[in-house]
């Protein structure tokens, strides 16, 4: 045969029963069976059993020598397997190919881990990846990663998106996080900075007339990372001219269904629900809910601020705090043991405590009711808790008292942490299923108490909702902001908002960020220039590809579906990237590094 290869391992199928065929791939295992040799070859396709019996004395003694990882070209007659021993796992299992040649392509070191443990440390995997990609599951993940953007590219394209590609040596843009920077040999003390996302290239863009772009490309951030987060992850980012916020959401929720029915199958909600960010704080204390869990907040702020109990009486009055309860239905069966791990657990989020009530039975009054602090609260505050929670005998609930953020992150982590936990499940608290929501109407700016200033909430390009452009200066906190996020069972998938398109409203948002016309100028300069040429009216988002593969592929981190990830320290365990480098680099890029200690040995 004169092609190296014939057909995929995996591929090999009883429709080629009788045929001779060339297969290439790596030995997954190999059995050494007294008398014959089963190796089981793997390709991108999956595995196949090759069968090297002692009668082709060249084909043992090769196999003989074989060990896992080897890169071999087998050649031989594919037929059906005994009776009984049939694998109904693979496609290829009711086959196996009867070697008439075995070639060693090229031998293998001895591999530091089986391919099919399951439990390697994430160490070993990122130091390793060049063999974990191997793995069924990677390949898995990286495939359905190419899937989702073929499936974007034919979305967009149809609508009449075009692709252009934005610099990757940029100037810092404002998307909050630290940039990476790149020093410039030719201008010396200057640096770029990569892009924390295309946003100001893509207005400008939408100046420029193109109306419809998108780009699939990286973007680079300086931030602490988490599960959710890399250094450099890719964004799916579109922008728009002359479409309204609804418009731009319909269209982008339409991709998200599409690509979601075109690789999986799987049929998201039409539409999806929309939730305003008052809400979303209100009932579940985070702007990116898991609609999975069916437990909600109930707000007790005001029904605590006259109650003797200082701990909830103090939270409710103080300027910014909040008292809230969350209801657990069945709870009342929770053991002593799992409310003290759920107190330490929201102490992670500063929570100073974690107050219940357990509801024996609610026709009894206080007697009926069991807790730490029912003593500290009269009768007309428990009854008030009992009806505006809904609580039923049997039920638990929790209290957090405090600033508002601290109770909406520890309370908020607690429902997502029960709904998720065993007793969740079982008492009907979790609800399996894919759970899409838009949340809007965002506030323009948050208040950030260590600088005292305002900054923005999703960033200083984001138009206000119509009316709102007065208060810009006079009541930022006030302000509501046209943008939207799209979130999927408590992650965000995607953000994005109508943009300011006039200089003018531009500059009054830098001034409430105390951004000086100087500061502007020299920073976004350009963008308010262009702003002044008839800018059309334009809004846009983008989408995390990591976080959408993630959540299909069912994986914990989007370390997962990306190839060649950072560890959480934002290093590259395979390239040992990042590193020193020669002090005659450094001396071109004009840096001399601090407190360098002179290198020993
Ligand atoms: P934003 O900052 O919300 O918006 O980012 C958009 C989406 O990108 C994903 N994302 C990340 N994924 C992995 N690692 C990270 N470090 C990371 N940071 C963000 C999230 C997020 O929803 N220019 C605006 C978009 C716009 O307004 O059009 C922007 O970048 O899924
Ligand atoms: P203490 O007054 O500290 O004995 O607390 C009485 C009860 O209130 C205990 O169950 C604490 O866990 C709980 N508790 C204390 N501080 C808070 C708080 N900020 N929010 C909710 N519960 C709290």
């Amino acid at each position: 045969m004169s092609t190296m290869r014939s057909h995929y391992c995996g591929l090999t199928t009883e429709a080629l029963l009788g045929q001779t065929v060339s297969l290439c791939g790596w030995v997954h295992r190999r059995r050494d069976h007294g008398g014959v040799i089963f190796i089981d070859l793997r390709d991108r396709e999956g595995l196949v059993q090759v069968v090297c019996h002692p009668d082709n004395a060249d084909v043992f003694k090769a196999a003989e020598h074989v060990r896992n990882e080897y890169c071999l070209r087998i050649t031989g007659v594919v037929n059906k397997r005994l009776e009984g021993t049939a694998n109904a796992n693979l496609a290829s299992g009711t086959i196996e190919v009867v070697a008439s040649q075995v070639e060693v392509l090229n031998a293998s070191v001895p591999v530091p881990f089986q391919l099919d443990d399951d439990n390697l440390s994430e160490t070993t995997r990122l130091t390793h990846r060049v063999l974990d990609l191997r793995r069924p599951q990677m390949q898995n993940n990286l495939r359905l990663r190419y899937k989702v953007t073929m499936e974007v590219r034919k979305y967009l394209d149809n609508l009449g998106f075009i692709d252009i590609e934005t610099p990757m040596l940029t100037k810092s843009t404002p998307e909050g996080a630290r940039d990476y920077l790149v020093p410039s040999r030719v201008n010396a003390g200057n640096f770029f900075a990569l892009p924390q996302s295309p946003q100001l290239f893509k207005q400008l863009l939408m100046v420029s007339n193109f109306d419809r772009y998108y780009q699939i490309t990286k973007c680079f951030r300086d931030e602490d990372l988490r599960a959710d987060r890399q250094p450099e992850f890719t964004q799916i980012d579109c922008e728009t001219s002359f479409l309204t916020e609804q418009e731009i959401r319909d269209l982008f929720e339409d991709m998200i269904r599409i690509v979601f029915k075109n690789t999986l199958g799987i049929e998201l909600p039409n539409p999806f629900p929309v939730m305003d960010f008052a809400t979303a704080m209100g009932l579940y204390g985070s702007d990116k809910p898991d609609m999975r869990v069916k437990l909600e907040f109930t707000d007790l702020t005001e029904i605590m601020k006259d109650v003797e109990f200082k701990v909830f009486s103090g939270a409710a009055n103080m300027e910014g705090g909040r008292v809230v309860g969350l209801r657990v239905p069945q709870g009342g069966a929770m053991p002593r043991s799992e409310i003290d791990a759920y107190t330490q657990f929201v102490a992670i989020y500063g929570a100073k405590g974690l107050a219940y009530i357990k509801v024996n039975e609610k026709a009894k009054g206080r007697d009926g009711l069991q807790s730490p602090i029912v003593k500290n609260l009269s009768d007309e505050a428990l009854a008030k808790v009992l009806a505006l929670t809904g609580a039923q005998d049997g039920d638990l609930v929790f209290f957090g008292a405090d600033k508002a953020k601290v109770v909406n992150d520890a309370i908020g982590a607690l429902r997502v942490k029960i709904g998720h936990s065993d007793f969740g499940k079982k008492a009907g608290l979790f609800d399996d299923a894919w759970r899409p929501l838009w949340v809007v109407d965002f506030p323009m700016f948050d208040y950030d108490e260590e600088s005292g200033r305002w900054t923005a909430t999703h960033h200083p390009f984001t138009a206000p909702k119509d009316g709102h452009e007065d208060m810009l200066e006079t009541n930022p906190g006030a302000c509501i902001a046209k943008a939207y996020d799209m979130v999927l069972n408590g992650w965000e998938l995607g953000g994005g908002s109508i943009r300011i398109h006039r200089e003018e409203v531009q500059s009054k948002v830098f001034r409430a960020l105390k951004i000086d016309a100087e500061e502007a100028q020299l920073k976004f300069g350009f963008l308010l220039d262009a702003l002044q040429y008839g800018a059309p009216p334009h809004g846009g988002l983008a989408f995390g590809l990591d976080r959408i593969v993630t959540m299909m592929t069912g994986s914990d981190s989007i370390r997962d579906v990306i190839a060649f990830p950072k560890t959480q320290r934002a290093q590259c365990l395979l390239t040992n990237a990042p590193s020193e480098v020669d002090e005659k680099q450094l001396r071109e890029l004009h840096i001399r590094l601090r407190n360098a200690e002179p290198k020993v040995g």
